[in-house]
């Protein structure tokens, strides 16, 4: 009996180890969909459903003032053509493009440029989220 007991089993210590990797991966898992869910935090090109932005573009008539392809009836010459944004630098020239700029741009433009031709508009978070993700389409 003594010499089994010297020579124990190494399973035990291999579940323990995958348990813990599974509960790793869990907690990012969970952790990643709290911040999506909190539309302030994020604004990751993916976040927002695409065709839904394209609707809220259409319905909000962002293409009174923008050319937007895609959306009909966008043809507006009051703003700068949203054709090709998603491969544009600058936001308005004044900050990088990125979603989180992105985001708080359609939400609040003279936040970032106090001095500009575009209004705020009455559209939730979750528009503005679907709105980025429809804009970054446009390549
Ligand atoms: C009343 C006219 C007007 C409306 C309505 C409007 N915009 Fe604008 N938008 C502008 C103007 C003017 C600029 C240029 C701003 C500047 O450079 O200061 C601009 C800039 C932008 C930019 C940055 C473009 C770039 O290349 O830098 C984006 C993106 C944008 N608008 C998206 C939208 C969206 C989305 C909507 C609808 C929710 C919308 N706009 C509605 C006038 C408008």
């Amino acid at each position: 009996m003594p010499p089994r007991r010297l020579a124990p089993s190494p399973a035990p210590a291999v579940h323990r180890t995958l348990a813990g990797s599974h509960l790793a991966v869990l907690t990012m898992i969970v952790c990643t969909g709290c911040d999506a869910r909190d539309p302030d935090q994020t604004a990751q090109p993916g976040a927002g459903d695409a065709r839904a932005g394209r609707r809220a573009i259409a319905q909000i008539e962002c293409g009174v003032c923008h050319v937007i392809p895609g959306v009909p009836g966008a043809r507006g010459q009051v703003g700068p053509t949203l054709a090709g944004f998603a491969r544009r630098a600058y936001i308005a020239g004044s900050v990088p493009n990125e979603p989180q700029h992105l985001l708080q741009w359609i939400l609040d433009p003279p936040s970032i440029s106090p001095s500009t031709a575009m209004p705020r508009m009455p559209i939730t978070p979750e528009q503005a989220h679907d709105m980025v993700a429809y804009l970054y389409t446009l390549k």
